[in-house]
């Protein structure tokens, strides 16, 4: 029997007030387990959650969605920020850590020299290409990935049929993009090299920017890397690549310098301040100065909680060795997901990198399964559905124990496949699918 759900009856509330539930896509209730899914929290703290009516569980699926590396209620980020809160978070002056995080950034990264700042990634990334648009005083910009909620990003999936808006990114609907828009923003596959040459030749010296992850769900090969450097190069685009996700995890910065990416513009969010937003672009001089020829600020980009919280998640990153842990803690958990599908005769697709792993289910039934696995999760106390992000206060014995639980609810599905009865299993609606990102 399913416990009490304080946090779903407040979910189906917050759906008349507020439209979509929340304000993020993939934290909507109908992504893990339609009805059921605890939905709000009280307390989190470390890999640990406490919902609505108070039932604790153990997080195994998207910690915050990637935003709190070091886990939930980080003691030295919050003892930074609650610091900087009782000295002021916001001044007509400006905060001087800002300045501090800036040197860090281009320490970290000696390529780039220059830093502005934002709060979202989505933004960050918006902010990132004005400043390419402002700087070659082009339009076009060809991308690969998921980038964010803005209009030059959705632009792409504006037709110039209506009926066909939306097929090139589905799930990422441009209703409201204007569509003087359309053609300004041309994706291309990740590692499909091809695909950005036949862009760039169609749009001849009209190429502002190249935008692209380092890395989602498969590393990059020579050839996309050398193609990629080459035609923003002669094109005089500039190469934007976005570490929203990607960084920090695989190393303390950013994950394109393992690649040799050399971009002229990197932009970082999520994971670099543990839970406070907080958001940079970094470049070299001569591109980010072009931000002084268009108009870029925001008030609360100047408060002062995201450049504490930032300094203290890397300082702790450097310290403790957070990269390392994540990736041994992901792929232990990728690997244990390889084993309990070849144990259950389940097929399962396994991808990303090891601090954001991923599985889906094959078949026609993988829908149904994946629904059903977060169900008996939930059941068991674990957050968990088709990604696993790993945090630095994720244990060997948190692994051992989700693995061992995981195992026996395969089982579970597995045999109820053979019976015939996995559809009975179920008590609420499949979960929904988010949208394509062209990794
Ligand atoms: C690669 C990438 N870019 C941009 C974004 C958008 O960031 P935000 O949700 O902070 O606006 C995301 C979010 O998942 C992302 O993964």
């Amino acid at each position: 029997m399913m416990k009490t759900n304080s946090g779903a009856d407040l979910w189906r509330k917050a759906k008349k007030i507020i439209p979509g539930g929340s304000q993020l896509l993939s934290k909507r209730s109908e992504q893990f387990l339609p009805d059921y899914w605890p939905s709000y929290y009280r307390k989190a703290q470390g890999a640990e959650v406490w919902d609505m009516d108070n039932t604790h569980f153990l997080d195994m699926s998207i910690m915050g969605i990637g935003a709190c590396p070091l886990g939930y209620a980080d003691p030295d980020v919050d003892g930074a920020v609650k610091a900087r809160i009782n000295d002021g978070s916001m001044c007509t002056l400006n905060s001087p850590e800002e300045v501090d995080l800036a040197e860090k950034l281009i320490d970290l990264h000696p390529w780039a020299e220059q830093v502005r700042y934002a709060r979202g990634g989505g933004e960050a990334m918006t902010v990132a290409v004005r400043i390419a648009r402002a700087h070659t005083k082009k339009d076009i910009v060809a991308f690969c990935g998921y980038h964010g909620w803005h209009d030059w990003y959705l632009a792409a999936n504006l037709a110039d049929d209506k009926s066909l808006d939306g097929h090139l990114l589905p799930g990422l609907a441009p209703a409201g993009v204007p569509r003087g828009l359309t053609g300004t923003s041309i994706p291309f596959h990740y590692n499909h090299p091809g695909e950005l040459e036949a862009i760039t030749e169609k749009h001849e010296r009209k190429l502002a920017a190249i935008v692209m992850e380092p890395i989602r769900d498969h590393e990059p090969t020579p050839e996309f890397i050398r193609i990629v450097r080459d035609i923003a190069r002669k094109n005089d685009a500039v190469l934007i690549i976005d570490e929203v996700s990607s960084g920090f995890r695989l190393k303390t910065g950013g994950a394109h310098s393992l690649y040799g990416l050399n971009p002229d513009i990197a932009v970082f969010a999520k994971a670099m301040s543990n839970g406070y937003p907080m958001a940079a672009i970094i470049g070299k001089e001569e591109t980010m100065q072009s931000a002084q020829d268009t108009f870029i600020s925001s008030t609360y980009w100047t408060e002062g909680i995201g450049p504490v919280a930032a300094l203290a998640t890397i300082e702790k990153y450097e310290r403790c060795n957070v990269p390392e842990h994540l990736v041994r803690i992901g792929n232990a958990v990728q690997s244990g997901w390889r084993h309990l599908a070849y144990e259950h005769g389940i097929e399962l697709e396994i991808g990303g990198i090891p601090p954001l792993s991923h599985f889906s289910v094959k078949g026609e039934n993988g829908p149904l399964v994946q629904t059903l696995y977060t169900q008996l999760m939930l059941e068991q106390g674990f957050l968990a559905g088709k990604s696993f992000y790993a945090c630095n206060a994720h244990t060997d014995s948190h692994v051992r124990r989700y693995l061992d639980a995981s195992t026996d609810i395969f089982g579970q599905i597995a045999a109820a496949i053979d019976s015939g009865t996995i559809g009975e299993m179920l008590k609420g609606p499949i979960a929904k699918s988010g949208f394509l990102r062209l990794t």
